[in-house]
């Protein structure tokens, strides 16, 4: 049974933030992130965007009636929680009206598992082909003001659909795994922002990145020749891009060499407009991928490398499905240029707002833009989340 990606969506939030505008504000050379990050602009959230608002935006952007009324499983995978006990997924599934005889729950590894959600999915389906899996990738990612992180911020959800005969992507069964116990980027429960150790994670990244991959040729009996597309975890597009280079190795032509090139260039063209979602960074760069290239063809191959800090990470393949671009949304590109752009001081009030809570947990909030759906207010410390009239 052939069983994958049915449909993909994506929501991030109604604000901007410039690149150029942070490196004037920092005093950095604004090609210190052009050119040594290759990032334009990071998506910023106000208070009543989370999680669970980005999430259903980007689910309700995919799914129809039927969906809502099959689907047994809802995976929210995320490391900007907003409770320690309660799944986001819980909300989201309320929030879309999915039918109640479904299992919902989150997954936690940095930036790692929406790739052990889609594992998951896989498998359950394999065991109940009639079943669909909703699987939500959804982040803030959120460091200190003037710390060497903050031009790797970003905010975003994608939402995929696993079923069998997938209609645009086929999961290959080829998934392998690392995991190496190292300190270079975590978030204690008392901090709302990480330690990071930032040269050191690059290095982790990349290191993964070889072993992985070298394990992954051996066990599967595969190189590089064999892909028409490799999509990377993106913190930000420049570490994707030395990763892909470092696997580009002497037995590749010319040819095969600018055709991955190609790829990636596309597989960029939102993360550099959106910055890190953390969970859903490689998804989106697979999305970027489908959207924007125009000489990827059904049968083809696309490898998946997946890195969540901590570390684990893994790499595997999907094969396109004839037809898949039918499935995919146009004029994306659109929306994020229709985002409100803020000054640094805006971004710097809005980004890093708590609730102001009184004594019985209730607080209120200011009215924000917002996707589809949003965060209303706190009321006795519980989340009040309402669709979005205006949206
Ligand atoms: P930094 O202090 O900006 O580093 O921190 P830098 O001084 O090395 O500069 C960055 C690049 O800009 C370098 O390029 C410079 O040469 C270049 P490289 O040499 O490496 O190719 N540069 C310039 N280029 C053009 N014109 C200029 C100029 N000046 C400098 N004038 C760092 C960078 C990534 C460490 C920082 O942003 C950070 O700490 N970010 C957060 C951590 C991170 O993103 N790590 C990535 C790997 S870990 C990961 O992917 C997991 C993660 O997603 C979380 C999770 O799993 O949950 C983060």
């Amino acid at each position: 049974m052939k069983i994958g990606i049915d449909k993909i969506g994506f929501a991030t939030s109604q604000y901007v933030l410039k690149m150029k505008d942070l490196a004037e504000a920092r005093h950095v050379d604004p090609e210190k992130y052009s050119k040594g990050l290759m990032l334009d602009a990071i998506s910023i959230t106000p208070i009543t965007e989370d999680i669970v608002t980005l999430a259903a935006t980007a689910s309700q952007e995919i799914l129809d009636d039927n969906d809502k009324a099959t689907i047994d499983m809802v995976i929210l995978a995320t490391e900007s929680s907003i409770d320690q006990s309660k799944a986001a997924s819980i909300y989201v599934h309320h929030l879309l009206d999915i039918q109640p005889f479904a299992r919902s729950i989150e997954m936690k590894e940095a930036c790692y598992s929406a790739t052990a959600a889609l594992d998951y999915a896989k498998l359950h389906v394999g065991m109940h082909p009639q079943s669909k899996v909703l699987v939500i990738a959804s982040d803030i990612a959120r460091y200190g003001i003037a710390s060497s992180g903050e031009p790797t911020q970003g905010a975003g959800s994608i939402a995929m659909l696993v079923k069998a005969d997938p209609r645009i992507l086929i999961l290959n069964h080829d998934n392998l795994a690392q995991t190496r116990d190292i300190m270079d980027f975590w978030r204690p429960n008392y901090s709302s922002t990480p330690c990071v150790n930032g040269i050191f994670s690059t290095k982790q990244y990349l290191d993964s990145l070889m072993t992985t991959w070298q394990e992954y040729q051996l066990k599967n009996k595969v190189s590089l020749k064999d892909f028409s597309a490799f999509c990377l975890h993106i913190p930000f597009p420049k570490l994707a891009l030395k990763g892909l280079t470092k696997i580009m190795d002497s037995s590749l032509t010319h040819e095969q060499k600018d055709k991955l090139q190609e790829a990636f260039d596309t597989s960029i063209i939102y993360s550099k407009q959106v910055g890190n979602i953390y969970t859903g960074s490689l998804y989106l760069s697979l999305l970027s991928l489908l959207e924007n290239s125009r000489a990827l063809k059904a049968g083809d191959k696309i490898g998946m490398f997946s890195y969540g800090s901590g570390a684990v990470s893994e790499i595997f393949s999907l094969e396109l499905v004839p037809g898949y671009h039918n499935m995919l949304k146009e004029n994306r590109f659109d929306s994020l240029a229709n985002r409100k752009v803020l000054s640094v001081a805006e971004y710097e009030e809005l980004f890093y707002e708590e609730p102001n809570l009184d004594s019985f947990g209730n607080a209120s909030f200011k009215d924000y833009l917002s996707g589809a759906y949003c965060l209303t207010a706190i009321n006795q410390h519980q989340r009040i989340y309402q669709k979005n009239d205006k949206s």
